[in-house]
């Protein structure tokens, strides 16, 4: 019987990886060499990609072809497009759209696990706007290729112009998510390839792990918080109801982080600069009034588990400020972490062996089978 540590695989170590450590004690994220906090509020998300691919920063010239690259990716296969519109009429959710979306990918192509890892993340936020539109009653936006990734995202769902500090903060929040250990979507992702599998369904798998409420779904429930919350001094009572019902409150404790999660302080410094400069600045405030008291309730009621701020609380904050509907904060969050997924994914290919944990088998035994009661008529 695995101990109670173990179960939930806590604290196994089930892959090596060059991608990305997560210091749980320490807070510390590096990927691939680099502080988060280092690299992720500076770089391109195109320069993160060939970090994360190729195992180092692209020169100029690498950067250039891989961003050209990317770009000539955008357009949506007929079969994708022709699916969207069906899922939209159908006003399935958004995660729903994308993971069918994702699978059709395999469409008419040959399998490579290089070109289908470019794909993929060229084609995500195509994927996202254009559902979006059509629930919307609009029609998807032509791709354009002269916009870096970040602003395509942005264009993609909303069309027009594109502000300059709109666009850095996406892309701050995109490089600080786009990998994290082996958390539960990229285990998946690793564990479909290790059969020698391909990226699209490994990827397809990865999207449905990500869309549960413990893992991706968070910060639109975090976000419904702030508000029913409403004001600061309501803060208390509203956290402590949430409590006593049982209910989690969404954005906060992590399975690895003991303390606060270092992309928490990524996305709140991005968040503070972006409403600074615009945005509802009341929220801001109310939401850093509701995280204050989350933190203090939480560790009076678990003072022997620190349940600190997780990265969903100021994703929340982050995407509601750059304009993105609650609805697409779980799919603005695959858009990123489909990074990390493929690149795990062509480690694990390079480098690794099939996953196969064993279960500890906790039901009955020697049982006779009796033809009466297998089918009693
Ligand atoms: N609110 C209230 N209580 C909590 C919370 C929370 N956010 N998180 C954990 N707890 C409690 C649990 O109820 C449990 O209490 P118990 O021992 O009395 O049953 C105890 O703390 C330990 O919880 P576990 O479920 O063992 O912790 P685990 O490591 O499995 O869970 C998780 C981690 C899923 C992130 C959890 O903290 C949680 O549900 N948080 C809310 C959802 C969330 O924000 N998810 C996003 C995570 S970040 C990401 O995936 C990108």
């Amino acid at each position: 019987m695995p101990t109670k540590g173990q179960s939930g695989l806590q604290d196994v170590i089930a892959a090596s990886t060059r991608l990305s450590r997560v210091d749980g004690e320490a807070g510390r994220l590096i990927l691939a060499g680099y502080a988060v906090e280092e690299i992720a509020p500076r770089a391109e998300f195109e320069q993160i990609a060939h970090l994360l691919w190729y195992g180092r920063l692209p020169d100029s010239r690498e950067l250039t072809e891989l961003t050209a690259d990317l770009s000539s990716r955008r357009r949506l296969p007929p079969p994708t497009l022709a699916l969207l519109r069906e899922a939209a009429r159908n006003s399935v959710p958004a995660m729903d759209a994308l993971r069918m979306a994702a699978a059709t990918l395999s469409m008419g192509r040959p399998e490579s696990p290089d070109e289908d890892a470019r794909t993929l993340v060229a084609l995500f936020p195509t994927i996202v706007g254009a559902f979006w539109r059509l629930r919307n009653g609009q029609e998807p936006l032509e791709p354009r290729t002269d916009l870096s990734h970040a602003e395509y995202c942005l264009h993609q769902m909303f069309g027009g112009p594109i502000g300059k500090e709109q666009a850095r903060g996406l892309e701050t929040y995109l490089n600080t998510v786009c990998d994290h250990g082996l958390n539960a979507s990229t285990f998946v992702a690793r564990v479909i390839v290790s059969t020698r599998s391909d990226l699209i369904s490994a990827v397809t798998g990865a999207v449905g792990a990500l869309k549960g409420p413990l893992h991706g779904g968070a910060p639109g429930p975090a976000l419904d918080m702030v508000f029913e919350i409403g004001r600061p001094e309501r803060a208390g009572e509203v956290i402590l109801s949430k409590l006593a019902r049982g209910e989690r409150l969404m954005g906060f404790g992590h399975r690895v982080y003991r303390v606060r999660d270092p992309r928490a302080d990524v996305l709140a410094a991005a968040a503070e600069r972006f409403y600074a400069t615009g945005g509802d600045r009341e929220l801001y405030t109310l939401a850093r009034a509701v995280e204050k008291v989350a933190v203090r309730v939480l560790a009076e009621r678990k003072p022997e588990r620190r349940l600190d701020t997780n990265v969903e609380f100021y994703t929340a904050l982050l995407l509601h400020g750059l304009g993105i509907p609650k609805e697409l904060f779980s799919p603005t969050f695959s858009i990123a972490r489909v990074l990390g997924w493929t690149a795990h994914c062509l480690e694990q290919l390079r480098d690794g062996r099939l996953i196969r944990p064993k279960s500890d088998y906790i039901g009955p035994l020697g049982l006779r089978f009796e033809s009466s009661t297998a089918n009693p008529n």
